[in-house]
């Protein structure tokens, strides 16, 4: 018996309706903005996360799925969809058609972390990226798009947190500013901030070490920093939210666990799933185009946890659409209705009709209770009898009501009952 590997989940028949329920919300809403389906491999040369994801980040550091190829390559397993969204606009000239483009993806990501509720190795993102405009409309857009897939599958309780950590210019000021307070608190600070003390301070911020985040709750805010330029955005982007109703909160010291991002950051968290408890974050990028060879060009997106906002589904009780039932189970006995039941099912389906047979061969009593636990409407079981004389009892399963139909009306009986 070999085992599935730790942090990984096997999505079974039964639950895979959960599934198509969410990602047909987030493509039927993706497709009201107008936003196409991007996908990339699930593969990138190591360089890209290097390069696209920052070599501070945790991401980078401890847990990506690196393996060097047969070929000598050095290959990651997507950690995330931002990075090869990038590459690919770049690659495929995208810059030069309309613009903005916007695209969506639904992809597994691969993280090496420390399995525990909401979070694992294997997980699965839905994302959107804008490329192309730096117009605050475009970060409230981006914001809506997220807003408005939680609305259609009914999650209220997601809060909004968002924040702008600014332009390289002003989160240089910061970051002095920032370094200046956190120097009299070096020593009570957890080894990695020291590390990061030096290599990227805004790390700190994110740090889940209480002493760090007891240090980190009197540190300077970011918003106070601001230049003039970066200020005025902010202010728009929050006046869009405001004017189309979405609630946040403005949390000075969200700065996202990834190296790419400038001015709006944000993140819809929840209380009710436990400690992983961010279940989407985005934010604006409008220097990595840039640094991964492309024409300076803004962007932003964001990315939706679907293991995380399942599980919040199941704590908030939300349960999805089903997948329809069965309309019909054909049943037989014996060998030359066998034949014909499967023929029969056949054109049900041809017909549009959800329909089964009996694969097994199993007694007709058998037959029933499986047509009866896979929910069938109706039920009919054909034998010698029944062929002879050309018409079969329907069995309607939620009355237990009867009718006798001719076997060659059989299709049209059930296209036309519920
Ligand atoms: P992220 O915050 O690293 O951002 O991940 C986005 C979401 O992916 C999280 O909020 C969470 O729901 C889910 N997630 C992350 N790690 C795990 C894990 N180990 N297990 C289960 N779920 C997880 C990004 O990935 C950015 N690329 C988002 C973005 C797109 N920013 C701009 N565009």
């Amino acid at each position: 018996m070999i085992n599935i590997q730790k942090g990984t989940k096997d999505v079974l028949p039964e639950d895979s309706y959960k599934w198509q329920y969410v990602e047909s919300i987030m493509r039927k809403i993706a497709e009201t903005f107008s936003i196409n389906e991007i996908r990339t491999p699930t593969f990138e040369a190591t360089e890209l996360f290097l390069r696209g994801v920052g070599d501070t980040t945790d991401i980078v550091n401890k847990e990506m799925y690196t393996f060097t190829d047969k070929g000598g390559r050095s290959i990651t397993l997507k950690p995330e969809g931002t990075a090869g969204a990038v590459r690919s606009f770049i690659e495929n000239g995208l810059a030069n058609g309309v613009l903005p483009l916007k695209a969506y993806y639904l992809t597994q990501c691969f993280r090496y972390e420390r399995p525990q509720n909401g979070r694992l190795r294997e997980f699965h993102q839905f994302g959107v990226e804008y490329f192309g405009s730096a117009s605050p409309e475009t970060d409230a857009e981006v914001i809506l798009v997220a807003k408005q897939i939680l609305n259609e599958i009914g999650i209220k309780e997601l809060k909004l947190y968002i924040n702008s950590i600014g332009c390289p210019t002003c989160r240089k000021n910061y970051v002095e500013g920032l370094k200046d307070y956190l120097r009299a608190n070096l020593d009570n600070l957890c080894a990695l901030c020291r590390e990061r003390f030096e290599k990227n301070p805004l790390r700190i911020l994110d740090c889940k070490n209480e002493d760090c985040k007891k240090i980190c709750k009197g540190a300077p805010k970011i918003t106070d920093y601001l230049c003039d330029d970066c200020k005025t955005h902010f202010e728009s982007v929050k006046n869009l939210l405001k004017k189309t109703g979405v609630d946040y909160e403005v949390d000075p010291f969200i700065v996202r666990g990834l190296d790419y991002y400038t001015r709006t950051v944000f993140e819809f968290v929840s209380t009710a799933i436990g400690a992983q408890g961010t279940v989407l974050g985005g934010g604006r990028y409008d220097n990595l185009v840039k640094e991964l060879g492309g024409q300076p060009l803004p962007a932003i997106g964001f990315a939706l946890g679907i293991e995380r906002l399942l599980l919040l589904m199941d704590n908030l009780l939300i349960v999805p659409e089903q997948k329809p039932t069965p309309k019909a189970f054909i049943g037989y006995t014996g060998e030359s209705a066998q034949e014909y039941a499967f023929i029969l099912t056949n054109n049900l389906r041809k017909n549009g009709v959800i329909a089964e047979c009996e694969l097994i061969g199993r007694s007709v009593k058998a037959q029933l209770k499986y047509a009866d636990k896979k929910g069938a409407k109706y039920v009919i079981i054909i034998g010698d009898n029944e062929l002879s004389d050309n018409s079969v009892s329907v069995k309607k399963m939620a009355d237990g009501s009867s009718q006798i139909v001719s076997l060659d009306g059989v299709i049209d009986y059930l296209k036309n009952n519920d």
